[in-house]
């Protein structure tokens, strides 16, 4: 696969990965944390448009989703949903997580397509400056606490892995 492609399907498969953590503590923050639901649907819309973003990429370049995409789903929904089991501020903990782990990596993506993509380049771009801001508001709001570190490190080599089996697919 080259490598421009398997970019796309990563991003393509991170995003609707995201939009099943927040669709996972969405169910959750309905029923115990009614003050955050409405943060959680921004943010889920959010997530809905990079998906978009990406999937329109790869329908007109007749490219298909990574055939586990599945998967990512699955692996979303199952982290959003012990994050927000876990409480209130481990769903910020976990966005905090998620984003700074995806961040780094996008990084590299976006030094690779200016040389060899420019339009992959900025459909990249135009979702850096919500994630940063998804970033930065888990930061303030997740808890800095000693419990919530193991969550962080066991999301963050959650979402590295994710993004290490992909780049072998
Ligand atoms: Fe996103």
């Amino acid at each position: 696969m080259k490598e421009i492609e398997r970019i796309l399907k990563l991003d393509h498969a991170g995003e609707y990965g995201a939009i099943n953590i927040y669709s996972a503590q969405l169910l959750i923050a309905r029923l115990f944390y009614k003050d955050i639901v409405s943060k959680l649907e921004v943010m889920l819309s959010h997530e809905e448009e990079h998906y978009k973003t990406f999937n329109n990429l790869l329908i007109t370049r007749s490219m298909h989703p990574f055939s586990v995409i599945n998967l990512w789903a699955v692996g979303g929904f199952a982290m959003g949903l012990a994050t927000a089991i876990i409480g209130h501020n481990a769903i910020w903990v976990c966005t905090d997580a998620v984003e700074t782990t995806v961040l780094y990596h996008l990084e590299w993506q976006l030094n690779f397509l200016k040389e060899h993509d420019l339009e992959v380049h900025a459909a990249v771009s135009s979702i850096i400056a919500d994630k940063e801001l998804h970033q930065e508001f888990g930061q303030s709001n997740g808890s800095h606490s000693l419990i919530y570190k193991p969550v962080f490190f066991i999301i963050k080599k959650s979402t590295e892995f994710a993004i290490w089996i992909s780049r072998r697919l």
